[in-house]
């Protein structure tokens, strides 16, 4: 029989996502309405080594829905991938009396909660915070939203100053190992051409040759997004690239950076954070485990987190195709 949850813990791991204190909102009021106890964790699983914990009540939640970062704060923890570290960290836990966590975070995160929970047989379900969006199981992750605005925002400044000039900008945007953020804000933000890490065909040949068509068509300025991450060259060996192979080009480089994880959650995002906030606590009130909260289709799902780490997501070609000829 699986042991009655009387006391939840919740920590946010690795980079921190805008809408992460509303998803932490949502975990503590439906801790209130379950009428259990909630244990906020500060830092990450370095805050469940450390055994950094507060009591938080409804109230202590009071104020965050629009702020960005998070309360509890957040890190990357090398100590929790050693067993001695889970050990410490289950020990904590359970003097504290705490019997079950949710994980708010993105899938190195998650690859820890497997592993403890596996290992303590310790209730734990996860939710997607990362501005990445590349998350298997869930449509949209918590943070992705506001940061897709943030560089919308942007590069319509950087357009500005491009059209004065006719330049050519190269826009660097976040997404590590994921081009959804380039996809989408290149798309909202009208790019002449959007370079992600998952098409070998999108680096700089299919550059050239999108300049090349550019010019035929009278463009006098550009406006290039290029994910981080696997595209061959980084921004600025490209525009080294172009300086040498294409000099008749302005090239200026624009790198929007950590700007993307910062700033006052969309609504979107704080009814997201919401939504999976409720869902996880009803998860492990309902006696599921290793389970993250996600949506589908705009229909809030559990998905096994064995699942969630098999990364197998791909890009939407259909969007591709929209990138495409939007910008012909
Ligand atoms: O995973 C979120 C993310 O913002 C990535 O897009 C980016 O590559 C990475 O984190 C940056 O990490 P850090 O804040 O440690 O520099």
């Amino acid at each position: 029989m699986t042991k009655k949850i009387n006391k939840i813990g919740v920590l946010t791991s690795g980079g921190d996502a805008p809408g992460m204190n509303a998803a932490i909102r949502a975990v503590v009021r439906a801790c209130t309405h379950y009428n259990v106890e909630c244990v906020g964790i500060y830092e990450g699983y370095s805050g469940l080594i450390k055994n950094d914990l507060v009591t938080l009540d409804a109230r202590s939640v009071a104020n965050t829905i629009n702020k960005g970062g998070t309360f509890l704060r957040t890190a990357r923890c090398n100590e929790f991938i050693k067993k001695k570290g889970r050990q410490v960290a289950y020990d904590n836990l359970k003097k504290a009396g705490v019997n079950a966590l949710v994980v708010i975070g993105g899938d190195g995160s998650f690859r820890g909660a497997l592993e403890f929970s596996q290992e303590f047989k310790f209730p734990v379900v996860g939710i997607p915070g990362t501005i990445d969006n590349d998350i298997q199981g869930t449509d949209f992750t918590i943070g992705y939203d506001t940061a897709l605005n943030t560089v919308v925002e942007a590069v319509d400044k950087i357009r500005d100053t491009a059209s004065s000039h006719n330049r050519l900008f190269l826009v660097e945007v976040m997404g590590r190992d994921a081009g959804d953020i380039a996809l989408n804000a290149g798309i909202g933000a009208g790019a002449e051409e959007i370079l992600i890490p998952e098409r070998e065909d999108l680096g700089i040949e299919r550059l050239l040759k999108s300049l090349d068509h550019s010019e035929k068509t009278g463009k006098t300025s550009s406006i290039v997004i290029v994910a981080e991450g696997k595209t061959g060259m980084n921004v600025l060996e490209m525009r080294d690239y172009l300086n040498e192979h294409r000099p008749e080009y302005d090239v200026r480089v624009s790198v929007i950076g950590h700007m993307q994880r910062g700033g006052s959650p969309t609504c979107a995002d704080r009814v997201l954070a919401s939504r999976l906030g409720i869902g996880a606590v009803d998860a492990l009130m309902n006696g599921s485990t290793n389970v993250m909260l996600g949506v589908q289709k705009n229909e809030l799902v559990t998905v096994d987190l064995k699942v969630v780490l098999l990364k197998n997501r791909n890009i939407e070609k259909e969007l591709l195709r929209v990138a495409h000829i939007s910008s012909l």
